[in-house]
C-alpha cells in the first residue's frame, strides 16, 4: 500500500458544461507541474469531512501544469458532487490526490470505446491518445440529448468521425451488438451507468471476447446480493499475528482496528486505492478495480475475503 500524495491546488477556472456537470481546472499554487498521469487516470477530491470522491481526468496528460476533471451534479447522490458544486470556484483550494490509473489503455491495433453521460470523462485523454498516435479507434457516446452530452465539443475535435453519438432523446440507441466478435489486437471498453456497462459486458461475454480484451470502469459496486461472507482469519506476514475478520465485518475494518492504517477512498471495491499483497491463501475477489493478472498475489480489502484463512504481506 503506498499512501498516495495530497496536494492543495487552485481551482483556475469552474464552468459548466451540461446543465449539470461542472468542468474544473485545477493547478498547483507555487509549481508549475503537476505529477505526471497517463489517459484513463483519476484523482482524489478531498472533501472537508475526510470523504474522498474520484473524478477522471479529462484534460491532455501532455498539459503537466493543470488537471480537469468534469463533475455531475447528483442530486441523489452521496453528497460529493454537490459539494464540489457549491463550493468549486475560480481562486478557491481544494485538496486533490496525484492521480491513479486503473482504467488504463491497452497495448493493441484497434479500440473500441463505449460511454454513457458522465462515463465519458476517462475516453477524452484516451481518445486524445489514440487519435495523436494514428491508431484505430471508434468512441461510442450515448446521452440523452446534444446538450447533455458533456464534453462534446472538444469529443469532436478529438476523433471527428471516429465519434458515434447515440442521442436517445432523437430515439437513437446503441445496439450493443454493432460491437461485434472480438478480433485479433481488439480492445473494448466501457464506462458510464450500470445498465449500459452491464449490456456491453453481457454482449461482449455472448460473442466470446477474452476477458483480458474487455475493460469496464464502473461507478458502482455490483456486488453478489446472493454472497454469504464467510469468517475468516489473516496473519500479518511481519509479525505472525492472527487477525479474526468476522462474517459481518470488512478485512479493512479489521486491519485499521489493529492499528494498520490501510489507505483507502471508495470502499466499494472500484477505485483500487487499499491494495495489498497476500500469500498463502484462497482469495474470494469482489472487486472491479484489480487486473485479473494481478488477483494471484495482490487484493481490495475493502471488499475481498478468503476462504478460511491467508497470510498478508504486511
Ligand atoms: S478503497 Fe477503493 S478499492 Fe478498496
Amino acid at each position: 500500500m503506498t499512501a498516495r500524495l495530497i496536494m492543495k491546488l487552485e481551482v483556475v477556472a469552474a464552468e459548466p458544461t451540461t446543465p449539470d456537470v461542472l468542468r474544473v481546472v485545477f493547478r498547483h499554487p507555487q509549481r508549475p507541474e503537476l505529477p505526471e498521469w497517463t489517459p484513463g487516470a483519476h484523482v482524489d477530491l478531498r472533501l472537508p469531512d475526510g470523504k474522498v470522491r474520484q473524478y477522471s481526468l479529462c484534460g491532455d496528460p501532455a498539459d503537466r501544469a493543470r488537471y480537469t476533471v468534469a463533475i455531475k451534479r447528483e442530486a441523489g447522490g452521496r453528497g460529493g458532487s454537490l459539494w464540489a458544486h457549491a463550493n468549486l470556484a475560480e481562486g478557491g483550494l481544494a485538496h486533490v490526490s496525484a492521480p491513479r490509473n486503473n482504467f488504463p489503455l491497452a497495448e493493441g491495433t484497434r479500440h473500441i470505446l463505449v460511454a454513457g453521460g458522465i462515463g465519458i470523462t476517462p475516453f477524452v485523454s484516451m481518445a486524445r491518445s489514440l487519435a495523436a498516435s494514428g491508431a484505430d479507434f471508434a468512441l461510442h457516446f450515448c446521452a440523452r440529448s446534444a446538450a447533455e452530452a458533456p464534453l462534446l465539443d472538444a469529443l469532436r475535435a478529438v476523433c471527428g468521425d471516429r465519434l458515434h453519438l447515440w442521442l436517445s432523446g432523437e430515439g437513437r440507441r446503441l445496439d450493443p451488438a454493432l460491437i461485434g466478435p472480438p478480433a485479433p489486437g481488439t480492445h473494448l471498453y466501457a464506462c458510464g451507468p450500470q445498465r449500459l456497462v452491464d449490456a456491453v459486458q453481457a454482449r461482449a461475454d455472448a460473442d466470446g471476447w477474452a476477458p483480458d480484451h474487455v475493460h469496464i470502469e464502473r461507478f458502482a459496486a455490483t456486488l453478489d446480493e446472493n454472497y454469504k461472507p464467510e469468517p475468516f482469519d489473516a496473519r500479518i506476514a511481519s509479525t505472525g499475528e492472527v487477525l479474526h475478520v468476522p462474517a459481518d465485518r470488512s478485512l479493512l475494518e479489521v486491519l485499521r482496528e489493529n492499528g494498520f492504517p490501510v489507505a483507502s477512498s471508495c470502499e466499494i471495491g472500484t477505485c483500487g486505492t487499499c491494495e495489498c499483497g497476500y500469500r498463502n491463501g484462497t482469495v474470494i475477489h469482489r472487486d472491479h478495480a484489480l487486473p485479473l493478472a494481478k488477483r494471484q498475489d495482490r487484493m481490495m480489502p475493502c471488499v475481498s475475503r478468503a476462504r478460511v484463512a491467508l497470510t498478508l504481506d504486511l
